[in-house]
């Protein structure tokens, strides 16, 4: 690789994927924002000139629609969004060195002078193009506000992005059948001239920039595909009113694409820092116009943005191109799928409001597994390991070792750290940089949690408890190794526990500087000789408290469930459905571990059926009535199938239909029976031979 290793003589800047200022944060997007903060920690540990800045993204399809149905206008319903987020994340201890959004001044002001620098250096050009026109709403309709079919891999997809399928980011116009989320109807398409990036001029570059990155395989890898492939233009303009305007005069109804000023504003954000504290402290331009050091976490749904789209930019515009792009996976949440629609989340104040500290929840997301897998959260797994890792291991010998010190000896007795304690301290600051230069998170963690188990093993091997009277000179060194190992490992674990890792830090007192602020030297500085009674760092979560909140949880989505079944508009694609490599990774549900007995199946009786006729019901989105032929008899089924078939062609077609369901009522319709249908698409299940309606399914 091509880098100096950390820690470097120039700048470096941490950032995070950007929020959609769209609604409440939960722990899927923690994770990544947890994951960029203890990277900028561990870095600042490490020696490293660094800040870490984010802000909101203001901007998008997706906001003005939402903004709409509320009845505020887009920026109002954003700023609302950005505010909210401004407060929430220092309350986990996410130490943004600034927050800023996209929308803001200085962000404007960045993004109209890269586009104009783009234009000068001759990257942009204007294309006529077709795109997606609603005549009924009488708009255009940009990304998500049409729906089609992906022209790559035949998928249903959206019109920005083929998100049910292969993955890849569609341009304007691309995606086919094209229909109106407005209305419904079948798009239209109309001629519009738009601005387009030369990407393609740019694959030279990438591909040896590609060469060069470091960060996560899966960001370093993927996108190969793309740029040794064709590498085609990128549209960067819409026909919205929401965004920041096209600089110029020449195209002043069209606005840029989201994804043009979003990534910007990590250079804005930057921006705004430098202009806080002053550039002798940090000064912005080292970073982004003399090859600092960026570095950018975010989610694996965007690392094609991240890898081309937005390197390519930079280095056209003449900006630092990223160092490392490291990609997390997601979340899931009792081994499902994270659905906002479905309420199936744990959101950030509600973690706060059950009285947990934010530092437990961190270091759960941010070790639990490598920065790329995905992390499964349940309330019984959170409660495992902080009972073992943060109870068991790290506050247990945190508190034995200056507990003792603190009782015997009023503080630290006076002797030298052995030769073995100080190698192993040694030895964890080397795991600790190791785990920054590999951009892994839990390994910073590790090197703490690890430290811990030594101190423990260390105190049971030792027994000063056995010493003080026999030999009261070893255990004053065995306890002054002790209090040694504790304050390492509050500074090896800062970057993970800032909070806690601040208490331990006033135990020590007589450090007037602040545990986030130390080098990891620190950690084998001599602690105070005298110090205050501790008081154990973390709680245990009881079994009682796990079972409350997993009731909490499961009735949350029940009644989310009650009230949205019909409702399938809302995407989920933000969130854990899409890895974003065309691997379906969606929410399948594992099998349950209760077994039915062969009586219980039998009581089903399973039919063979064949539509006679199906009309859609008045009003309702999704549903059909039909009537089927089952041979005994004829039945008339209500069925949410509308999305997937087109109703006039159902007739003929042979079902399999659950006889002796109970009636049920739907939209005033009375159903009696069910269909068997697959998925979320309700694919119809039917016989592959030629079985006759009324026989039996066994
Ligand atoms: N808001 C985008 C998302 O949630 C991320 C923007 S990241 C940036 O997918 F690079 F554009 F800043
Ligand atoms: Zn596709």
């Amino acid at each position: 690789m091509s880098h100096d290793e950390f820690p470097t003589d120039r700048p470096a800047v941490v950032t995070c994927g950007l929020p959609y200022a769209n609604g409440d944060l939960h722990v899927g997007h923690l994770r990544g924002y947890v994951g960029a903060d203890v990277l900028n920690r561990a870095l600042r540990k490490l020696g490293q000139n660094t800040a870490y800045v984010c802000g909101s993204d203001m901007h998008g399809t997706p906001i003005a629609v939402n903004a709409a149905e509320e009845g505020v206008s887009p920026e109002e319903f954003a700023m609302g969004w950005h505010e909210t987020y401004e407060e929430t994340f220092p309350r986990f201890n996410v130490d943004f060195d600034n927050y800023g959004h996209t929308h803001d001044e200085t962000n404007v002001g960045t993004t109209k002078e890269i586009v104009r620098t783009l234009e000068r250096e001759g990257y942009v050009y204007e294309k006529e193009i077709m795109v997606g026109y609603d005549p009924e709403a009488d708009q255009y309709l940009p990304d998500r506000f049409v729906e089609g079919t992906c022209p790559y891999c035949g998928a249903k997809a959206r019109g920005d992005e083929c998100d049910e399928g292969c993955g890849r980011h569609l341009e304007p116009g691309e995606v086919e059948d094209p229909i109106s989320v407005v209305t419904g109807n079948p798009a239209e398409y109309r001629e519009r001239v738009h601005k387009f990036f030369r990407v393609s001029e740019l694959q030279e570059y990438l591909q040896g920039f590609i060469d060069r990155l470091e960060g996560t395989s899966n960001a370093r890898n993927q996108p190969r595909e793309w740029i040794e492939g064709e590498l085609r233009d990128w549209c960067i303009t819409r026909d919205m009113d929401w965004g920041i305007d096209y600089p110029g005069e020449d195209a002043d109804d069209l606005v840029l694409y989201v994804w043009v000023d979003a990534p910007i504003e990590y250079i804005s954000s930057t921006k705004q820092y430098s202009e806080r504290v002053g550039p002798d402290t940090y000064d912005w331009e080292e970073v982004w116009r003399e090859d600092g050091e960026v570095v950018h976490v975010i989610g694996r749904d965007i690392i094609q943005h991240h890898t081309v789209f937005w390197p390519a930019m930079l280095h056209a515009a003449g900006y630092t191109e990223p160092r490392a792009v490291a990609a997390t996976g997601f979340i899931t949440i009792n081994g499902k799928g994270l659905s906002t629609s479905r309420n199936r989340a744990v959101w950030a104040d509600e973690y706060l409001d059950e009285g947990f500290h934010p530092d437990l929840l961190r270091f759960y997301l941010a070790t639990n597994g490598g920065l790329q897998q995905d992390v499964d959260f349940s309330w019984e797994k959170f409660a495992e390991r902080v009972n073992s890792e943060l109870v068991g291991t790290v506050g247990n010998f945190l508190y034995r070792s200056t507990l003792f010190a603190e009782r015997n000896y009023g503080g630290t007795p006076d002797a030298d750290v052995s030769a073995e304690v100080e190698e192993r301290i040694e030895e964890a600051i080397a795991e600790f940089g190791e785990a920054v230069n590999d951009y892994s998170i839990r390994g910073v963690g590790d090197s703490a949690v690890r430290l811990a188990r030594f101190g423990n093993e260390y105190i049971q091997r030792e027994e000063p408890w056995n010493l003080t009277d026999d030999d009261p000179e070893h255990a004053e060194q065995v306890i002054r190794d002790c209090v040694q190992l504790a304050k390492a490992i509050a500074v090896l674990f800062e970057p993970i526990a800032p909070g806690k890792a601040a208490e331990l830090w006033a135990v020590f007192g007589g450090d007037s500087r602040e545990v986030r602020d130390v080098t990891l030297d620190a950690a084998l500085e001599p602690p105070a000789a005298e110090f205050d009674e501790p008081t154990e760092p973390f709680e245990k979560v009881v079994d009682e408290r796990v079972e409350e909140l997993n009731g909490k949880l499961a009735e949350r989505i029940e009644a989310s469930a009650s009230d949205t079944e019909d409702d399938t508009t809302e995407s989920e694609s933000d969130e854990a459905t899409d890895d974003g490599s065309g691997d379906v990774t969606t929410d399948l549900d594992p099998v349950t571990d209760e077994r039915i007995s062969f009586d219980d199946f039998q009581e089903l009786d399973i039919r063979v059926g064949r539509i006679e006729s199906a009309e859609p019901i008045e009003g309702a989105d999704e549903l059909v009535r039909l009537t089927v032929d089952i041979g005994v008899e004829t039945r008339q089924i209500v069925a949410g199938i509308k999305q997937l078939h087109d109703v006039e062609s159902l007739p003929g077609t042979k079902i399999v239909v659950v006889a002796n369901l109970e009636k049920a009522e739907l939209f005033g319709v009375e159903s009696n029976g069910m269909l068997l249908a697959a998925g979320e698409q309700a694919d119809l299940l039917t016989t592959l031979g030629d079985a006759e309606p009324g026989e039996r399914v066994e």
